[in-house]
């Protein structure tokens, strides 16, 4: 059965830079059968030309490396209709024109989701039919709940596909078989030998014209509450019976349930916002003097909160969860921190502990272990057993959308996680809201906030 894309929001920035160039790779790769066809649904004054001339722009600007033959057969297939996506009406109207099975998905500004879905819910769709929803799902706890309930009216949770990219990066895929397919991680991967974890996601990169999005919803909205709280969940997860869309998903849920926010948010949580500067030899202008933003809604662009994981194998460990745009460096990495040796029969020697960092750009898993170094025979030096990973065949992206076709919901974010999610920097949200944690400003390519 071939399958049909609607995309709703089929002009935006998400669709052009990530959707159209993984779909025309899934084409180039045999993954999308020959007769799927894609639907954009946007507010423009377009017809299907314009679309396609647009759309040959973008795969021109994001997936160079494909032949533009390859560009042109994605490009065959698209179509185009004007509508609102919010209206019942202009939505069944889209949906009348796809055959076969369609997998709606909303590519669109968070604050669309809940008037979107509540028209799709008063239209329906045909059996069969899947909906995937980006990040962030929703803009609080209440608000994912709502979600919730409009898409299991129109779908069983099987057919929902909510989005989170990081967990199609090759470092986490890898993360699953570091723990679970080796037997020397597991049995120290807990409170007793492990002091801290860091979980870190900063980026040279400034708003990049997308006020329209980011400044609604900030950095603890745009990153932690989806990104690196994925991340958290599978270092800390408890091993699934198996990798399958019954198990991960369910094991995460777990833990993110025992995840707590910090006690004190004032002492627990650092959020800053960029001010001019110069990052990776990119001037920037303050975030507050950006086009789009509104300086009153003091949207932060550093997000920094340190939660526990508060059940048996982790009781006490911090888990510091950073990220940040326009910052000095491109950093993305998971530090595990494990606590000194008990005993070191090396006189005056104070190694640093074994660190693990397993770093998402590039790809690539390094510990950092004392050995006897070459000199006196029994000093010691710092030395790394590193591995750099083959990227994987397919971007995030059309890894995704290939395990999306396939029907398979292992790596789609649950129902109970994304609700579980937004009960974690809830507090947050609403200390940053009520002003008792500073809005720190840092210098673009600067390290961040000075707390
Ligand atoms: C997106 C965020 O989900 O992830 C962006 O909206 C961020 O703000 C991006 O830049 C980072 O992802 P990647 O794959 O580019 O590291």
């Amino acid at each position: 059965m071939s399958r049909s894309f609607v995309v709703l929001g089929g002009s935006g920035d998400l669709t052009g830079r990530l959707l159209l160039p993984s779909l025309a790779r899934l084409y180039d790769t045999g993954v999308l059968p020959e007769g799927s066809e894609l639907l954009a649904v946007a507010q423009e004054e377009w017809d299907d030309d314009a679309y396609r001339s647009w759309a040959r722009d973008r795969l021109a600007a994001h997936a160079g490396d494909l032949s533009r033959e390859t560009h042109e057969r994605l490009v065959d297939r698209l179509r185009y209709v004007q509508g609102d996506v919010t209206d019942a009406a202009d939505l069944r109207a889209a949906l009348a024109r796809v055959d076969g099975e369609p997998v709606v998905y909303l590519a669109l500004p968070h604050t669309l989701f809940r008037p979107t879905l509540t028209a799709l819910a008063e239209v329906g769709l045909p059996e069969g039919a899947r909906v995937v929803v980006e990040k962030p799902f929703g803009a609080d706890q209440a608000d994912a709940r709502a979600l919730n309930e409009l898409l299991h009216r129109l779908l069983p949770e099987e057919a929902v596909f909510r989005v989170d990219h990081f967990l199609a990066k090759q470092t986490v895929l890898n993360i699953l078989g570091l723990r679970f397919a080796n037997r020397v991680f597991e049995p120290i991967w807990n409170a007793a030998h492990v002091e801290r974890v860091d979980i870190v996601a900063d980026e040279t990169l400034g708003l990049e014209g997308r006020a329209g999005y980011y400044d609604q919803a900030g950095a603890l909205r745009d990153m932690v509450q989806n990104h690196l709280l994925q991340l958290l969940a599978i270092v800390a997860m408890e091993p699934p019976l198996a990798v399958d869309a019954h198990s991960l998903p369910a094991r995460k849920a777990d833990v993110l349930r025992a995840v707590q926010p910090p006690a004190d948010v004032r002492t627990g949580s650092v959020r800053g916002r960029y001010t001019a500067g110069t990052a990776a030899g990119r001037a920037l202008p303050r975030y507050a003097d950006e086009e789009g933003v509104d300086p009153a809604r003091q949207t932060e662009t550093y997000a920094e909160v340190t939660v526990t994981v508060d059940n048996w194998r982790w009781a006490g460990v911090p888990f510091r969860l950073r990220t940040g745009k326009a910052l000095g460096a491109d950093r993305q990495e998971i530090v595990v921190r494990f606590r000194p040796v008990p005993h070191l029969p090396f006189l005056d020697a104070e190694p640093e502990p074994d660190l693990l960092r397993l770093s998402l750009s590039p790809d690539a898993i390094a510990l950092e272990v004392n050995l006897n170094g070459a000199g006196d025979p029994f000093d010691l030096e710092r030395e790394v057993l590193a591995a750099r990973l083959a990227p994987h065949d397919l971007p995030a992206y059309g890894l995704l959308l290939r395990e999306l076709l396939d029907g398979d919901t292992t790596l789609s974010i649950s129902d109970v996680e994304a609700e579980e999610s937004w009960r974690i920097v809830e507090p947050v949200l609403a200390a940053w809201a009520a002003s008792e944690v500073p809005l720190l400003d840092y210098p673009a390519g600067s390290a961040g906030p000075a707390a």
